[in-house]
This record gives C-alpha cells, sequence and structure tokens, in this order.
C-alpha cells in the first residue's frame, strides 16, 4: 500500500454490523451479504474490530485464542471469504490486533496462575503483594482504564497480576522475548492469509514503568489513581516495534495504525510514525474527539454540553502541522470507543443536514479518513431509560464504582452522552422489527429512531445521507492529489461557529465551508469560483454566501 491517498476507511464492529444467522450477535454472514453496500458506498479500506475466540468480557478484545474465530462470529473460512470478496473488489482488509493483553481464559494465562514456575508465567506481569500491618495489600496506587486497580490477586500462586483494562483482560508482558515471537506467529498467520494490515489495539501502553512505584498524583476515594504516564510510550516500547517492524511488518506490503489513544503528544506519536525513522505507518490519537465538554464531571447539565469549534480546528491543525511532511496520518471523528460524532458534534434537530456537514468538513482534511459504521446514515446515541441497557465493561464499573453516591438519573444522562455503548448499537438497517438488523433480540438494545433512520430509507431517497457520503467520497477520491499533497491553512480560525480551511497547491484551490452553528452566517466569496459539492443550494448576496444552520461547501476558488 504504497500511496493511501485514494484510500477511505470504514471501521466494522462485526458484532453490531448485521446477524446474518439470528442469534442476536453480528457475524461473518452478515458482513459477507453487505460487503456490496460498502463497496458502493466508496469505502475501500476496511478495519474490522476483533474476531477471535473471545469470552467476550470486553466484546472480543479479550482474545482467548488468536487462531480461532470467535463461534458467534462464524468460521475461518468465512473470514477468508471476506478478505476474498473485498480483494476482488479492489478494497483492503486491516484487522484489529489485540497485542497488549489478552483474555483470561486463554490457555497461556489458566498455565500462567497455576505455577510460578510455569515458562507462561513470564508471559504477563505478576507482583507479590505489599504486607501493611499483616495484611496483604495491592503492589502499588495505580488505576486502570476501566474505574479499577490495575491489580487482580490469585490466591493459588499469592500473587497479583497486572491489567489496564478488565481484570479478565491480564496485560502481557512484552519485555519476555518468547512472549514476543508468539504474537509475532500470530501476525505472520493473518498477514500470510492475506489481510493487508493490523489496528494494533491499545499499542502506547505495551511497555510499563518497570519499577511499579506508586504514582504521585492524587488518590480517589478507593485510594487508586489513573497516571498513564505510567504505562503510556515509554521508552522500550520503541525498542519492542523496532523488533516487530524488523522481524515482521518489514517483509509484507502492509499498513499498521497504532491505537496512542489520548496518551501522545505530537512528538510522541511521530516516534511511531514518521515515515523514515518510525515503526509503524499511523498513529490514532483522541485529540478531537472529546471537544463538547461532555467528559470529566457527570454532573454537567445539557447547557454545559457546547461543541467548541475553534479548539476543534485548532487540534486538527496541530497533528496536520506535526504530521504532514513527516507521516501519514488517519482522520475520523469517532470510533467504537466513542459516542455518536452525530450527537457530539452534530445536531439531531438538523439530522441530514448536520450529517452531511460533518462527513464534508472530515474529507478534505489531509489523512486517510476513517467512517465509523452507521455515521453514513447518522446514527444517534441512545435513548436507554435502564442502567442494565449499557452492556459493556467499562459502563458496568462505571454504574458499579458510583451507584453509592450518584443518582440514577445523572448516570443515565452521563451514560447516554459518553459511553462507549453509543457506538455499539446495532446498525439500522431498516424500519422492520430490531431495525432490520436480526430477527430476534440483539445482544444490545437498538436505538429507538430507527423507524426513521435506517439504511432501507436512506438507499431510497436521493437526498439522504448516504447519498451524499457517496458524492463526497468520490470527490475526495477525484482530487484527492491536491488534499493528500496541498497545504492547509484554516480560514478564519477564531470563528467560533465556522470550520472552513484551505487546500491549496500550484494547480488548485479548494475551500469548505462549515457551520456548526443553528444561526445563519456569511462569508465572503472569492471573485470567481464552482461549487462542488453542498449540502444546501447556494445562496449569495452582494459577494456573500449566506451560510444556514449546518450548511457545508466545498468550492473550487478560481481567483480570488
Ligand atoms: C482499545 C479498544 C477498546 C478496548 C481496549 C482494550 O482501547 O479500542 O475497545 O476496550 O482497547 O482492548
Amino acid at each position: 500500500m504504497k500511496s493511501l491517498e485514494k484510500y477511505i476507511g470504514y471501521e466494522i464492529y462485526p458484532y453490531s454490523f448485521k446477524d446474518g444467522n439470528d442469534d442476536g450477535y453480528g457475524d461473518f454472514k452478515g458482513l459477507l451479504s453487505k460487503i456490496d453496500y460498502l463497496y458502493d458506498l466508496g469505502v475501500n479500506l476496511l478495519w474490522i474490530c476483533p474476531f477471535y475466540k473471545s469470552p467476550m468480557d470486553d466484546n472480543g478484545y479479550d482474545v482467548s485464542d488468536y487462531y480461532q474465530i470467535n463461534e458467534t462470529l462464524g468460521t475461518m473460512d468465512e473470514f477468508k471469504q471476506i478478505i476474498h470478496e473485498c480483494h476482488s473488489r479492489g478494497m483492503k482488509v486491516m484487522i484489529d490486533f489485540v497485542l497488549n493483553h489478552l483474555s483470561d481464559e486463554h490457555p497461556w494465562f489458566q498455565e500462567a496462575i497455576k505455577d510460578k514456575n510455569s515458562p507462561y508465567h513470564d508471559f504477563f506481569i505478576f507482583k507479590d503483594p505489599v504486607m501493611k500491618d499483616g495484611k496483604k495489600c495491592l503492589p502499588n496506587n495505580w488505576e486502570g482504564f476501566f474505574s479499577e486497580s490495575v491489580w487482580t490477586y490469585v490466591e493459588e500462586i499469592d500473587q497479583y497480576y497486572f491489567h489496564i483494562f478488565s481484570k479478565k483482560m491480564p496485560d502481557l508482558n512484552w519485555d519476555n522475548p518468547k512472549l514476543r515471537q508468539e504474537i509475532y506467529k500470530v501476525a505472520r498467520f493473518y498477514l500470510d492469509m492475506g489481510v493487508d494490515g493490523f489496528r494494533l489495539d491499545a499499542i502506547a501502553h505495551l511497555a510499563k514503568d518497570v519499577t511499579f512505584s506508586d504514582s504521585e498524583l492524587p488518590v480517589n476515594e478507593k485510594g487508586i489513581v489513573l497516571d498513564t504516564a505510567k504505562f503510556s510510550n515509554r521508552e522500550e516500547l520503541y525498542g519492542y516495534l523496532k523488533e516487530f517492524k524488523e522481524e515482521v511488518l518489514d517483509h509484507y506490503d502492509c499498513i499498521t495504525i497504532g491505537e496512542v489513544g489520548g496518551c501522545a503528544s505530537c512528538e510522541e506519536a511521530l516516534r511511531y510514525v514518521d515515515r523514515e525513522k518510525g515503526y509503524i505507518t499511523m498513529a490514532f490519537n483522541f485529540d478531537t474527539c472529546w471537544e463538547n465538554g461532555a467528559y470529566g464531571d457527570y454532573n454537567k447539565k445539557d447547557k454545559d454540553i457546547k461543541v467548541n469549534v475553534k479548539n476543534m480546528k485548532s487540534l486538527f491543525k496541530k497533528w496536520y502541522d506535526a504530521c504532514h511532511e513527516n507521516a501519514d496520518m488517519p482522520i475520523y471523528w469517532v470510533n467504537h470507543d466513542h459516542p455518536r460524532v452525530m450527537s457530539q458534534y452534530g445536531n439531531v434537530k438538523y439530522h441530514k443536514q448536520s450529517a452531511k456537514m460533518l462527513i464534508t468538513t472530515l474529507l478534505f482534511m489531509y489523512g486517510l479518513p476513517f467512517i465509523y459504521q452507521g455515521e453514513e446514515i447518522g446514527m444517534t446515541n441512545v435513548d436507554y431509560e435502564d442502567l442494565d441497557d449499557f452492556k459493556d465493561v467499562s459502563a458496568q464499573n462505571f454504574i458499579r464504582s458510583h451507584k453509592d453516591f450518584v443518582s440514577e438519573e445523572v448516570m443515565l444522562r452521563f451514560l447516554r452522552r459518553t459511553s462507549r455503548i453509543n457506538a455499539r448499537t446495532p446498525i439500522a438497517w431498516s424500519n422492520g422489527e430490531y431495525a432490520g438488523f436480526s430477527n430476534v433480540e440483539p445482544y444490545v438494545k437498538v436505538v429507538g429512531n430507527y423507524p426513521t433512520i435506517n439504511v432501507e430509507d436512506n438507499l431510497k431517497d436521493e437526498d439522504s445521507i448516504y447519498k451524499y457520503y457517496q458524492k463526497a467520497i468520490a470527490l475526495r477520491k477525484e482530487i484527492s492529489s491536491t488534499i493528500y499533497h496541498g497545504s492547509f491553512e484554516l480560514l478564519d480560525k477564531e470563528n467560533p461557529y465556522l470550520f472552513m480551511y484551505e487546500k491549496k497547491d500550484e494547480e488548485h484551490c479548494y475551500w469548505v465551508i462549515s457551520s456548526f452553528s443553528t444561526k445563519n452566517h456569511r462569508v465572503q466569496l472569492p471573485k470567481e469560483y464552482d461549487v462542488l459539492l453542498a449540502n444546501h443550494k447556494v445562496v449569495t448576496r452582494h459577494g456573500e454566501l449566506i451560510v444556514h444552520p449546518y450548511d457545508s461547501y466545498v468550492i473550487e476558488v478560481k481567483e480570488n
């Protein structure tokens, strides 16, 4: 995959995509039936989230056998068929590779907790209890990402094991060369099968502060604190990645995108992805994903939630400035770990208009765009009324650890805005029962608005969001050279309502004008221009464009 300029990515969360065998879970059969739908949309690089055998504590990110397909999803033959069907349409397939941790039900871990002398014991990170006043205590005060300590005790061997995610997901010990070789074997297995690359899950965390000393940050009521510096972007990690690259990746024509989350600065990210000196192709950071203030304090009221357009565009610019000369980068609104972009940055009251605006804003910036499943029809956050419906380990841990002092109403409001479940509801394929996702009740409840927000209606309506995506994607491919290699400047960068930018090379100059506002605005137009894409009919007055709520335009500037 030498030049990435013509690729448009699309993330598939397979359990929620399409159920093909009526068990309530999405599966390969369902996915196979929708390859043409994806092809017609114009996307040509699929990122398929984990499909390995898994007890499903974290929807497949807890792998219990890398070499087997999870039963609910289908078979290895079906997976090969997906690769084949995609390749025969010129589409690439990138798979999610979970390599920071695996499931506690994986045989390696089962061996490790039986016997301290097992060779598998050193595949994981174990520590003896710290004795305080004759009592066994946690080895340190670190908190993981899912609202609990990173340590869980195993009685049989009288030791704690380390996990930055759920307690059913022990971290692997990358310091152990034998473990690393096992991971490389898995990578070769799938590359030899024909996959085109990996999204490398939680890659920033492979190396930990091996002193395991307490964090100096203030601890919470449980005496623990999330101090990501203790297990993110640490020096040893770059050595591991260098080895992975030299031993495996360099021998294949593949793409690798590491999830570095909100834990890497531009400088750190470049160490991963620099074209000359880096180890992987690109990094997913989440800097632009949180710009509506919904996170942090769960007591926030609806009126406190406001999109910070100014900050958001400056963050896109910051990453562009850092990367464009030295590295490729992905661009995206959100993924399976975030709320829906429609509810986050769009406006459900301007549903069609804001969904179209969002894709226009994204697509013409530098980088490889990723669409998250369901964005192409403007799917929204959940409308759940019951905390039990938030079937996600991180949401349930949050509920468990807050229920004694936070009201149900406040938790519901917070989770409806921020929970990962928002992204994981079944795709609404039609207005039929269970949104046409399945013929039986799905494993996660559908969003109540599927009678109006669904694929079937989108395919029938020439003015639909899906049809607009098709046009926008086709245009992006057509002018990709300027988009990829031209300059990128924010226009009117202090404007808190409009996200406007210019892409320019020696031959072409394009402006993208997008409104994140419910009011009308005016923008001075160039002397001569062509409108290439618009989600509203063009209205001008005295040389100014009238920008209605959530309007978006791509224009080619002929003379300014
Ligand atoms: C990544 C995944 C997330 C998962 C976690 C643990 O952040 O995107 O869904 O829970 O890793 O594997």
